[in-house]
């Protein structure tokens, strides 16, 4: 059984779009905690586009399952991470110029720094996950720095233009998981993922759980918060 754990980035990016204080994520956790999402996740960028600090100040004090902190492998952000305690880390790459993440994260190319980061994560009893491509040599260095978890970027397989197309990098995402498992790693996905692309990872119970923002806020906004959670849960929970 998959669960669910809700990014509540997009809220915080409808609330900056007027500079005010509503819709709050911090709510909006809340609710989605009610509906049945069995964790939270907030990306603090660096240039504090859509969540700011206070939010992730008042998600741990109210986050009842499980905060799930997005950051660049930063030093800024791991100072940040080791005030707060998010039960865990998802290292993520970091562009100013992106509308979102674009891709996973180049494990390979920076061992030793990644390396460094997941044992101060570590040492503060923080989780560290990895959001990489599906690719089974960034999952074995995600495995090499220490790393707890490995989230497999589903972005590009969501974005996928053909059927052919999906079908190929959906291997690949199979590949990596396999991968992960025989690493003894826990396994995650997530982005791009919505009501109709989700289907597909019925095929991949190895996955234990989903990170979904954007389709979710979006259905949210003609449906309702906790609706929209609950349709989701009820869609990940029998895989
Ligand atoms: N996982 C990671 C690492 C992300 O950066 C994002 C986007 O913030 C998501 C999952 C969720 O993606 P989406 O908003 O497309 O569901």
């Amino acid at each position: 059984m998959a669960r669910l754990a809700v990014n509540v980035d997009h809220v915080a990016t409808v609330r900056q779009a007027r500079g005010i204080t509503e819709p709050d994520p911090v709510l909006a956790a809340g609710l989605a905690e009610l509906a049945g999402a069995e964790g939270i996740i907030c990306h603090l960028r660096e240039d504090r586009r859509h969540i700011q600090d206070r939010d992730l100040r008042l998600l741990r004090e109210t986050v009842k399952t499980k905060l799930n902190m997005e950051m660049a492998a930063v030093d800024e952000m791991v100072k940040i991470a080791l005030e707060i305690k998010p039960d865990l880390v998802t290292l993520v790459p970091e562009k100013r110029e992106e509308l979102t993440t674009e891709g996973g994260l180049d494990v390979l190319a920076r061992k030793d720094h990644y390396a460094n980061v997941t044992a101060r994560l570590k040492e503060a009893g923080i989780m560290v996950s990895f959001f990489i491509d599906p690719d089974s040599a960034q999952v074995e260095a995600a495995k090499q720095c220490g790393g707890d978890i490995v989230e497999i970027h589903t972005g590009h397989y969501a974005e996928a233009r053909t059927e052919k197309e999906a079908d190929r990098i959906f291997s690949q995402i199979g590949a990596a998981v396999n991968t992960a498992e025989k690493q003894g790693l826990r396994i995650s996905a997530g982005h791009g993922l919505n009501y109709v692309n989700i289907k597909r990872f019925r095929e991949l119970p190895q996955i234990e759980e989903y990170s979904i923002g954007h389709s979710i806020v979006a259905r949210a906004v003609l449906v309702g918060f906790e609706r929209a959670v609950r349709e989701m849960v009820d869609l990940v929970k029998d895989f």
